[in-house]
């Protein structure tokens, strides 16, 4: 009989000694909280698709983001719902509008503490919920909506936001944004680029948290889920255009992509673990089918090990107090 010598097993043997062995961790300031708020809300709205995730009042959001950066998280993306929509998207480059003045309240709230990430699209603005103007045809018109973007970079640098998440998947964006933030003399304001954004059934629950408007689908500008090769040239494109991060999502059904973006990236790599993500996890969880703890470390765990160097999720504040318990 002959016996191993090769034994993996002896570095698993205790918690210490697997400690010691581990090849990635989480830590919360890799974390980037996303938050919603709702125009004119007097309480927090919940989300009936995202047990734990509400739509925030002003003041809900100010507490949020105070806690978060009490925690020591990375960042906060904020999503504005607004009260009224038009086909332009009108409210996402007015000053007053709802995104504009929570990233204003946001960044009084927490100052340099905690980096203040507004999300770049109209599609929550619009009232056929698109994420660009439509040209005659109905077919969303890539340049038309470029020329909105620009403006809503500058209205959201001007109130205040730290890096700007252009998430509209319009050839150019990146540019354009770049241009017209340079243009302004915001040169530090940066931009973490939805460079790899697939048309996925993962958002589900977010078009819920957004009260979106969309008919139809946004396979004219986000990418087939079969494409892998592809996921290089959106990279290569955003890189060459001037985005400071990069970022892929969906996360979990795409640890390729992010395997792939990490290999070939010279900026930091983000991975948007989605709604449909947290959803999912939180229903199992709910019927007592999965360890909800567990399940939720180890998939953004997995993320990291994947090569995302952050990640925007909305369990981060909770992730953080566990890391916090030191367990
Ligand atoms: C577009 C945007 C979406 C998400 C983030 N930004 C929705 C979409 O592209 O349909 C989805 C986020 C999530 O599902 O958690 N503004």
């Amino acid at each position: 009989m002959s016996f191993p010598h090769h034994r993996p097993r002896r570095l698993r043997t205790t918690e210490a000694m697997r400690r010691l062995t581990r090849e990635h961790q989480v830590s919360a300031g890799q974390l980037i909280l996303p938050a919603f708020i709702r125009e004119g809300a007097s309480e927090p709205v919940p989300i009936a698709s995202m047990p734990g995730v509400v739509q925030h009042t002003t003041d809900s959001l100010r507490a949020a983001a105070a806690d978060a950066a009490e925690a020591g998280l990375g960042g906060i993306m904020l999503f504005g719902v607004p009260e009224v929509r038009d086909a332009r998207g009108s409210a996402g480059v007015d000053a007053e509008g709802v995104l504009n003045k929570a990233i204003a309240d946001v960044v009084s709230e927490v100052g340099d503490d905690l980096v203040v990430m507004s999300d770049l699209c109209l599609d929550e603005f619009t009232d056929h919920g698109h994420c660009g103007v439509l040209d005659a045809d109905g077919a969303v018109d890539n340049d038309a909506t470029l020329e909105i973007y620009a403006d809503m970079a500058l209205a959201q640098a001007s109130a205040g936001a730290d890096v700007l998440g252009p998430s509209g998947m319009m050839d150019g964006q990146t540019a354009v944004i770049r241009q017209a933030l340079d243009g302004a003399g915001f040169t530090n304001v940066s931009q973490l680029a939805y460079a790899v954004k697939y048309a996925s059934a993962f958002y589900g629950p977010f078009r819920e948290a957004v009260d979106s408007q969309l008919q139809g689908d946004r396979r004219s500008y986000q990418m087939d889920p079969a494409n892998r090769t592809e996921a290089m040239q959106e990279v290569g494109l955003d890189l060459a255009e001037g985005a400071d991060m990069v970022m892929v999502k969906p996360a979990l059904s795409y640890l390729d992509v992010i395997s792939d973006v990490a290999e070939v990236s010279d900026v930091p790599v983000g991975a948007y673990q989605v709604s449909g993500e947290y959803a999912m996890i939180e229903a199992a969880a709910a019927n007592g089918w999965i360890d909800r703890r567990r399940a939720i470390e180890e998939s953004v765990l997995s993320i990291r090990r994947a090569g995302a160097d952050m990640v925007l999720t909305y369990w981060a504040q909770e992730l953080a107090g566990w890391l916090k318990e030191g367990k």
